[in-house]
C-alpha cells in the first residue's frame, strides 16, 4: 500500500479516506482528547453534505475514528454541518456551536450536546430543539455568516461568542452575548471589521499569559494575560492573528489590537506556508494551549480523486506569547516524540561553502530532524536596503540567484539521491543598516519532477539578535508534508510535496550550505518516525 499511496502520511492525522478540511471543536474532556473535523462522507472533494467526523485519542497522536458526530438531519442544517467550536459549560458539560446550512442555504448557528455524558467517547450528539440559535444580523450576508468560536464568560457573567461574516467586500467578526447559552443577542458593534478582504472564517479568540508558556482558560481576563484574535481569509487561504487588549466592561466591549491588519507581509501569521482554518483549545490536563490547523493538498482535484483522499491536519502545536510580547511561539506537542525511532546524530561538522552532507541511516520519508547551526560572524552578512526587506522580493529568482554570504544553508528534504528533486528549507542572514534579519524559505520549486503541482517558494523574515551565535531548525517530514520550525518556533512554514522519485526508501535527507561563509552543524539529531496508530470503531 505504501508505494501505491506514497503521499499518505505516517503520523499526521488523516481519516481512512475522503475529503477533510477544518478542525472542529477540539477539546480535552475527562481523560480523552476529542477531535472533530469537516468531512465529506461521499468522496475526496469538498461535498454538498459536509459533516462533523469524530476521532478520540489519549495523546493527540494515536487515534480511534468513531462514527460521524454531527450530520445534516434538521431544517437548520439540512444542507451541511459547517465548522464550529466546543465550550465546556460549568458542571463539565461540553457543548458544540456549529454552522448549519439551512433549507434556504442560509448560514445559521446551531447547538449540539452529547446524548450521554457518561460515555467517555461522547459518541452520540443531539441537537437543541430551538435551533437555529442565531441567524444573520443586519449588515451581514445570510450566506456568509459562519464558524462560531469557543465561548467565553465576560466579567458580567454573560457568555460571549464570535462568528465570522461578510458584508460586501468587508470582512467581519460579529459578537453575540447570552445569559443561558440558548438566547443570544447580537452586539451592535462588530468585534472586528477589515476592509477589502471579503469573508472572515473561523475566528478564534483567547487569552495568553504574558509571563508563562502555559496556556490559560478561554474566559480568563486579568492583567496577567493579553488576548489574541485569529482570523482566516477565504480569499487567500491565510490565517492571521492580532495581539491586543480586551475589555469586557458593561459599558464597553472591545478588542484593541496593538497593530491593525494591514494586508502586508508584516501581518502576523502562525505559519507562512499552507496552514488554514486553525483552531486552538485549552488543554487543562497539561496546562497548555494547543493549535490545530488544516493543511490542504496542493496537487490537482483529479489527483485527489485518484488518491481517494484530500487534506491533512498539522501536528498539534503548543503555543505561547514570546517574551517580546510581539508574537506567538509554537512547538510540536511533546507527545510526538514517542514516535521517534532509531536516532542518528552529527556533531561539530563544518559545512564549507557549497557543501552538502547526507544524513544517513534514517528512513528519510518520515523523519523528525533538529539541527543547531553555528553561525559565522554576522558582520560579514550581505547588506540590504530597508526597501528590499520583503520576503517575496528576497525569495524571488532575481535575489535568490545572487550568491549568498551567510546562507542559504539548511535542509534538502524529500530529496532524490542526486538532489534533482528536493524541498529546500533554508536560512539566509542579511544586515539592514543596524539590525540583522533572517530570511527563512521552504522552496517547493524543485519538490517534484511531476507537472501541475503548486511549487511556491514560501518565505518569511524575522529579526535576529546581533549577538546570536546559533540558529535552530526543526522539520517534521512525513511523506507529503514538511512542517518547519525556525529559531525555536519563531517562524513556521508548512508545505506539501509530491515527489516522483523521492518516495519511500528512495527519499534522502541532506544538510547543505550555499553561502560563501562556512557554518558548523553544532548538533544534528534525526529520528526515523514510527507510524501513528489509527484504529476504527465503525465501518466507514
Ligand atoms: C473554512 C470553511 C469554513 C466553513 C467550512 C466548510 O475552510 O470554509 O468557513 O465552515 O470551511 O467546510
Amino acid at each position: 500500500i505504501n508505494s501505491e499511496q506514497p503521499y499518505r502520511t505516517w503520523y499526521h492525522f488523516q481519516p481512512p479516506k475522503n475529503w477533510m478540511n477544518d478542525p472542529n471543536g477540539p477539546m480535552y474532556y475527562k481523560g480523552v482528547y476529542h477531535f472533530f473535523y469537516q468531512y465529506n462522507p461521499d468522496g475526496a472533494t469538498f461535498g454538498k453534505n459536509m459533516v462533523w467526523a469524530h476521532s478520540v485519542s489519549k495523546d493527540l497522536i494515536n487515534w480511534i475514528h468513531l462514527n460521524d458526530a454531527i450530520t445534516p438531519t434538521c431544517a437548520g442544517d439540512i444542507n451541511s454541518c459547517f465548522s464550529g467550536s466546543a465550550t465546556i459549560l460549568p458542571g463539565e458539560k461540553p457543548v458544540m456551536l456549529y454552522t448549519g446550512i439551512d433549507e434556504k442555504r442560509h448560514q445559521v448557528q446551531n447547538l449540539a450536546t452529547p446524548k450521554n455524558l457518561s460515555d467517555p467517547y461522547l459518541r452520540e450528539w443531539e441537537k437543541h430543539p430551538q435551533n437555529p440559535l442565531m441567524t444573520a444580523p443586519n449588515e451581514v450576508e445570510e450566506r456568509e455568516f459562519r464558524d462560531p468560536s469557543t465561548a467565553w464568560k465576560g466579567k458580567d457573567g454573560k457568555w460571549r461568542v464570535i462568528i465570522g461574516a461578510q458584508n460586501g467586500d468587508e470582512g467581519k467578526v460579529i459578537l453575540y452575548k447570552s445569559d443561558d447559552f440558548d438566547t443570544w443577542i447580537v452586539d451592535p458593534n462588530p468585534f472586528l471589521v477589515t476592509e477589502g478582504t471579503g469573508v472572515i472564517e473561523c475566528p478564534d479568540f483567547f487569552p495568553v499569559y504574558i509571563n508563562s508558556t502555559n496556556g490559560v482558560d478561554t474566559s480568563m481576563e486579568n492583567s496577567s494575560v493579553r488576548h489574541v484574535l485569529k482570523i482566516s481569509y477565504q480569499r487567500t487561504h491565510i490565517d492571521y492573528y492580532l495581539i491586543g487588549k480586551y475589555v469586557s466592561d458593561s459599558d464597553q466591549e472591545k478588542f484593541i489590537p496593538d497593530e491593525k491588519y494591514s494586508g502586508t507581509w508584516n501581518d502576523l501569521r502562525f505559519d507562512y506556508g499552507k496552514f488554514f482554518a486553525s483552531k486552538s483549545f485549552f488543554d487543562y490536563a497539561k496546562n497548555r494551549r494547543i493549535l490545530w490547523a488544516w493543511v490542504r493538498e496542493t496537487d490537482s482535484r483529479q489527483d485527489d480523486i485518484e488518491k481517494g483522499w484530500a487534506g491533512l491536519q498539522a501536528i498539534p502545536r503548543k503555543f505561547w506569547l514570546d517574551k517580546s510580547g510581539k508574537q506567538l511561539m509554537q512547538w510540536p506537542i511533546e507527545e510526538l516524540e514517542k514516535l521517534r525511532d532509531n536516532q542518528v546524530s552529527i556533531t561539530g561538522e563544518t559545512l564549507l561553502t557549497r557543501s552538502t552532507l547526507e544524513v544517513k541511516g534514517i528512513t528519510a520519508s518520515q523523519v523528525d530532524v533538529e539541527v543547531l547551526f553555528e553561525l559565522p560572524d554576522l558582520e560579514s552578512a550581505e547588506l540590504l536596503d530597508p526597501s528590499e526587506v520583503d520576503p517575496q522580493v528576497l525569495s524571488s529568482e532575481q535575489y535568490a540567484s545572487r550568491k549568498g554570504v551567510i546562507g542559504p544553508f539548511g535542509l534538502q528534504a524529500l530529496a532524490s539521491e542526486d538532489q534533482t528533486e528536493r524541498t529546500t528549507i533554508s536560512f539566509r542572514i542579511y544586515r539592514v543598516v543596524d539590525r540583522y534579519i533572517c530570511l527563512m524559505c521552504s522552496d517547493m520549486s524543485r519538490s517534484s519532477l511531476r507537472q501541475g503541482l503548486d511549487k511556491t517558494i514560501y518565505a518569511t523574515i524575522f529579526d535576529i539578535d546581533p549577538s546570536i551565535k546559533t540558529i535552530s531548525l526543526r522539520s517534521l517530514i512525513d511523506r507529503s508534508i514538511i512542517e518547519s520550525f525556525g529559531d525555536g518556533g519563531r517562524a513556521c512554514i508548512t508545505s506539501r510535496a509530491y515527489p516522483f522519485y523521492a518516495i519511500d526508501r528512495d527519499a534522502h535527507l541532506f544538510v547543505f550550505n550555499d553561502g560563501s561563509q562556512s557554518v558548523v552543524i553544532s548538533q544534528l539529531n534525526a529520528w526515523s518516525m514510527k507510524q501513528a496508530e489509527f484504529g476504527t470503531e465503525s465501518i466507514i
